[in-house]
């Protein structure tokens, strides 16, 4: 049952809390970030979805791009045409990732240069963009309530190792800290940088873990709860967290995994 249905048999009228409100989404082609664009999209926000494949979701504006093959002046001109076309950026969700698997003996340059390039460097670069139009432009042109939100998102492998992922580890211990230090660069600016760690979700990242049934069966043992988490589980977090609900909400890192970092 998704969230917002469970809001309206709860009698409660749709929450509409992004009306008006211009929610970049990266990583929305599918999985997490699908869930995430339509979430914001169910509660009114304009929902611009980038990713490098073709997205039919009649409630996003896509945007096509590839954030592995992007540098620092790229990603400032994707921010550029983003804010020329819809006027202004509430909330940025960096969500787009990649998962390279090797032994770490192994594991070569191009896969971690990848995986550092996807899911750490053009993350900062993005949020650096849309944070020096704010400070630049949008917070002037902004009810004097209203605050940038930013929400990265992060994994369990920002507090843990994993196995056979030293790149993604990386990364995602990368994020947690940019996600704490551009916080405490910001927050006077009416500016909220937290992240999510999701545990383990059920999509096309994680599809290899659960078609090995040992690794499958480990893993689900080792949940509390018992089970793998969708990727609307996810959602509802990432709204919060964007929502005025959050605004003394910064630098965080919210654990949304079903219990595990609590074993
Ligand atoms: N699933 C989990 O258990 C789990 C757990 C913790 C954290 N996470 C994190 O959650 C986020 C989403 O993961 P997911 O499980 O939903 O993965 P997914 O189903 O594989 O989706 C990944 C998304 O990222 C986009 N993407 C990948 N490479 C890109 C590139 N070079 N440029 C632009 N977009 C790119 C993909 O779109 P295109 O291929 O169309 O470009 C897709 O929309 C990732 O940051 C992941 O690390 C996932």
């Amino acid at each position: 049952m998704s969230k917002t249905s469970s809001h309206l048999t709860a009698g409660l009228a749709p929450r509409e809390r992004f009306a008006d409100k211009v929610v970049v989404v990266t990583g929305a082609s599918r999985g997490i970030g699908e869930s995430i664009g339509l979430a914001f999209a169910n509660e009114g926000a304009k929902v611009i979805a980038i990713a490098r494949s073709a997205m039919d979701q009649t409630k996003f504006t896509p945007v096509n791009f590839d954030f592995a093959n992007a540098n620092q002046k790229q990603i400032r001109e994707l921010v550029d045409e983003i804010i020329a076309k819809h006027g202004r950026i509430d909330v940025l969700v960096n969500n787009a990732g990649i998962i390279r698997r090797a032994p770490a003996v192994d594991f070569s340059e191009q896969d971690w240069d990848d995986v550092l390039r996807v899911n750490l460097t053009s993350p900062f670069f993005l949020t650096q963009a849309v944070a020096k139009w704010w400070l630049d432009k949008g917070r002037a042109a902004s009810p004097n309530d209203s605050r940038l939100k930013i929400v990265n998102i992060a994994s369990l492998l920002s507090f843990q190792g994993g196995i056979t992922v030293p790149a993604y580890a990386a990364s995602k211990h990368g994020i947690a800290g940019i996600t704490k230090a551009l916080a405490n660069e910001w927050a006077k600016e009416r500016i909220n940088v937290n992240a999510i760690a999701p545990g383990y979700i059920s999509t096309d990242n994680t599809r290899a873990l659960r078609e090995n049934p040992t690794r499958n069966q480990a893993i689900k043992d080792r949940i509390p709860q018992g089970d793998w988490g969708q990727p609307h589980d996810i959602s509802g977090a990432v709204l919060f967290l964007a929502s005025h609900d959050a605004d003394y909400v910064n630098g965080a890192i919210l654990n949304v995994d079903g219990g595990w970092l609590a074993r």
